[in-house]
């Protein structure tokens, strides 16, 4: 198991295309899509790569949405393809309204969400509002005086008077990937503040002219049908006036440096106006989603994010439940409970893999037992009442391959932190599509990042075959949450609740039926009793020999088995 990181905002420390708006119009719960969806998402440079360079693009995802189409998916999210220099993989923005030439045109892009609605399938941008680049003309124009038109674009301040050495930076605020979130700039005579890289200089949210711009390539993407977007670090992107000292925490991280909280520098109550305002944007085209990218401490302050009128975020991304990193039946429980109780009816949207983090078998994983793991984690991930966010690979099972060496490392917070911080490559592998060179991805002699050693087992030919692969077992369950009434309809409720080994919930409709799930959650056998009723019908497990009648005062579950069955009364 590897820890997590998790570090995007640390509160550990402290287009619809022509067809698609035509049925939104004709059918107005459509525009409700994402309140059941299964949303995928696409890390662009290792998805597919149509051009053979070694870097996937955007006609890549294009060539696999059949692929898609199969699995089940509603939308796919695409991290960011825009023109940038790429210090932190294209979430350093130099132009909102482009496309990055490594992942190719605009034109490829209108033909992705074109052919994306004749798969039934809806695109989702990644919005960075945080930061641009430091390559983005505007910062340019800041950085060159203080008198200039954009001088309140970003974050400027003065350096202390009198500190040693003189004019040091304002505070001691560190920056999320290491060292001081400050950088000195000779034409001002000033420091500008990072939350991320000192490439990825903060905008300045109290100034409405950056407001404005922003809203305006939101406009623009929206036009162009994209289906909405996923907010990047959307809770830093205040910071406190008085410019506080943080305190510093136990511990030192990856950088060699202490532990700080982010009191002052995340999740301020001012990004609440922001989130109602861009929501009020947004619907001015029905039917698109807010997602939002949100580490928060607790289930409360993921409440606030929905808005106190579900005005704010309608999927701010529930990472309480996906990032426990333990399989314990209690704790899981209760986040389950959490998320139908705690956040007004609202739909929580779980995840467990992102690019940000270890896979979710590096972080669950026991070695012995992964391929069961999987499947648990893919029936958490499926038949609770959720939005489901799956990670490219996810439903293949693919593991982390982090770089052996320092001078392999591509993502610098890995040089930064070496050894201790490998950085994000080890998650960000190229899809693994068959057992050919590459695992499919691309016929370039050597992909940007290494291929996962497994290829030639786990990728998605050998996997299709395989009646009782993972993939097989995703695309079932993704298929059942659409067409079983009460897994697609049904509320949640836990049962059970005094079992400490098996995880039990039923979902059930209002015309009484319900779904029994449970879930081992140990190494040994289990036999669980139910009061429920007499007998459930079998629809999925997800291990072999289980029986078609289910006795409920007698279930017996192998070491992490999933069972679903429809309770008969
Ligand atoms: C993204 C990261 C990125 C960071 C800075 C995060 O939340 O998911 O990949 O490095 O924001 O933009």
């Amino acid at each position: 198991m590897r820890p997590i990181r998790r570090f995007a905002s640390l509160s550990m420390l402290t287009g619809l295309c022509a067809a698609q708006l035509l049925h939104a119009a004709t059918a107005g719960s459509e525009n409700d899509w994402w309140k059941r969806a299964v949303i995928y998402e696409i890390y662009p440079r290792s998805f597919g790569d149509a051009n053979g360079d070694g870097i996937g693009d955007l006609n890549g995802i294009t060539q696999h949405l059949d692929y898609l189409e199969n699995l089940g998916v509603d939308a796919i999210w695409i991290t960011p393809f825009y023109p940038s220099p790429q210090v932190d993989f294209g979430y350093d923005i130099s132009n909102y309204e482009g496309i990055d030439p490594q992942f190719g045109t605009m034109a490829d892009f209108d033909r992705l969400v074109s052919e994306a609605g004749k798969h039934n399938i809806r695109v989702i941008c990644d919005l960075v509002l945080n930061h641009t680049s430091d390559q983005h003309p505007w910062f340019i124009e800041s950085k060159s005086s203080k008198t200039n038109p954009k001088t309140d674009w970003y974050i400027w301040h003065d350096g202390k008077p009198g500190g040693s050495p003189p004019n040091s930076p304002p505070n001691n605020w560190q920056s999320i990937f290491g060292h001081s979130a400050w950088q000195y700039e000779q034409p001002r005579d000033q420091y500008y503040y990072h939350a991320f890289y000192k490439q990825q200089p903060d905008l300045n949210w109290r100034n409405d002219a950056v407001k404005k711009a922003m809203f305006n390539s939101v406009r623009f993407w929206m036009k162009k049908g994209v289906a909405g977007f996923r907010l990047d670090a959307i809770t830093s992107l205040f910071e406190d006036l008085a410019l506080k000292d943080e305190p510093y925490l136990a511990g030192m991280n990856a950088y060699g440096e202490r532990n700080i909280s982010r009191l002052y520098s995340d999740n301020l109550p001012e990004v609440h106006q922001v989130l109602r305002e861009l929501r009020s944007v947004t619907d001015e085209f029905p039917g698109r989603v807010l997602i939002g990218e949100a580490y928060l401490p607790n289930v409360g302050e993921l409440a606030k994010m929905y808005g106190r009128n579900n005005d704010e975020l309608q999927l701010p991304m529930d990472a309480q439940l996906g990032f426990t990193n333990k399989l314990s039946v209690p704790e899981f429980r209760t986040k389950l409970e959490d998320a139908e109780t705690k956040i007004h009816g609202n739909v929580p949207l779980f995840v467990f893999e992102n690019h940000d983090n270890p896979r979710s078998i590096d972080r669950y994983g026991d070695g012995k037992h992964n391929g069961e793991i999987a499947r648990l984690l893919a029936t958490l991930l499926l038949a609770p009442r959720d939005a489901a966010l799956i990670y490219y690979g996810e439903e293949l099972g693919m593991v982390n391959n982090d770089p052996k060496r320092k001078e392999d490392v591509q993502d610098p917070i890995g040089r930064i932190g070496w050894p201790k911080e490998k950085g994000r490559d080890g998650e960000r592998t190229p899809m693994q599509w068959n057992a050919d060179t590459d695992a499919g991805f691309s016929t370039a002699r050597k992909p940007w990042v290494a291929v996962g050693p497994d290829y030639k087992t786990v990728n998605v030919s050998a996997e299709q075959r395989r009646p009782n692969s993972l993939f097989n077992y995703y695309k079932t369950l993704i298929h059942l949450r659409k067409s079983n009434p009460q897994l697609r309809d049904g509320d949640f409720a836990a049962v059970d609740k005094s079992n400490s080994s098996v995880l039990s919930f039923i979902r059930k409709t209002t015309d009484g039926k319900a779904v029994l799930v449970a879930l081992n959650f140990t190494d040994a056998p289990q036999t669980v009793s139910y009061d429920l009723g007499k007998q459930a019908k079998l629809i999925l497990a997800s291990y072999s020999g289980a029986s078609g009648n289910t006795d409920l005062a007698h279930l017996t579950l192998p070491a992490y088995g999933s069972y679903i069955g429809q309770i008969e009364p």
